[in-house]
């Protein structure tokens, strides 16, 4: 069974300054709930493109963070959200390559990538809401290996 367990917080993004704290709140939770550090990285990353998308797409909006605890394991939910223009081809958008602007094309798929659960919510006109979560699974201890 799945249960929130608090720790929860919302973030705007409306600047590139905002993109910083973004990130910096990512790692410092990833850390807290027990995340390696490469763990920690990839959250961050994915963390990062997901935001630059809310702002340069979505036209702004905000990251929900939550701690979420499944069995004895504890897991970081983001939910980035904007009510901008919305994905009308999803698809289309999570390929690589694929960009309606100027970029890279890589953000939104290298972004599933990066994460152990991946949902994108949205509608033409509608907004967009990505939410990811990724589990802090760490390999035993020596010590605890019989
Ligand atoms: N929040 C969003 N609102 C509306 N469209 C979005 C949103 N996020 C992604 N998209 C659409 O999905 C496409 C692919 O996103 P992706 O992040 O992969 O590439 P990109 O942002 O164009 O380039 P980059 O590689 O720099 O991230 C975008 O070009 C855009 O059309
Ligand atoms: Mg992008």
């Amino acid at each position: 069974m799945e249960t929130a367990a608090g720790v929860e917080a919302c973030l705007p993004i409306r600047s590139d300054m905002d993109l910083v704290w973004v990130r910096q709140h990512v790692r410092q939770a990833a850390a807290q709930l027990g995340f390696g550090l490469v763990d920690q990285t990839k959250l961050v990353t994915a963390a990062s493109e997901l935001a630059r998308n809310t702002l340069v797409h979505g036209g702004g909006g905000r990251m929900e963070a939550a701690h979420v605890v499944r069995g004895r394991v504890n897991g970081l939910r983001l939910a980035f959200a904007d009510d901008g223009p919305g994905i009308p081809d999803l698809d289309r958008a999570l390929t690589d390559g694929y960009t309606s602007g100027d970029g890279l094309g890589m953000g939104l798929g290298g972004a599933r990538r990066l994460v152990h659960e991946f949902a994108i919510d949205s509608a033409p006109g509608a907004g967009t809401t990505v939410t990811v979560t990724s589990w802090a699974v760490r390999p035993p201890h020596p010590r605890e290996v019989v």
